[in-house]
């Protein structure tokens, strides 16, 4: 397992995001308090940033502007149509105030 650290906890305001890039691939890390979910930064149903969206703080979701489905930050789940498919989710933790990907490998191979 790699882990990578791609930005600082402080770097995000509670109930917003950051993209980041890990290798090739765009993550967006969602802040909800001080716990961070990190998703691939692209939406399932076409090819949106999710990052670009809204964060619903008391829901946990993340919307999409284009056509306005919402993803589980914690699942990559989509609750609402039009997305149908998940977006994958990585394993995020805070460490001495950064934020770290514990995936990245997998990030960098898969997520693309
Ligand atoms: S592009 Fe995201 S819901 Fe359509």
């Amino acid at each position: 397992m790699s882990t990578v650290t791609v930005c600082a906890l402080s770097d995000i305001a509670p109930g917003a995001s950051k993209r980041v890039m890990v290798g090739p691939t765009p993550v967006v890390v969602v802040r909800i308090d001080d716990s961070v979910y990190a998703l691939h930064d692209k939406c399932s149903h076409a090819d949106v940033a999710l990052s670009d969206g809204e964060v619903d703080y008391d829901l946990k979701t993340i919307e999409c502007i284009r056509h306005g489905s919402r993803f589980e930050i914690e699942t990559g789940r989509p609750d609402t149509l039009p997305a149908t498919q998940p977006v994958r989710v990585f394993t995020a933790r805070v460490v001495d105030g950064q934020v770290v990907i514990d995936d990245a490998e997998q990030a960098t191979k898969d997520a693309r």
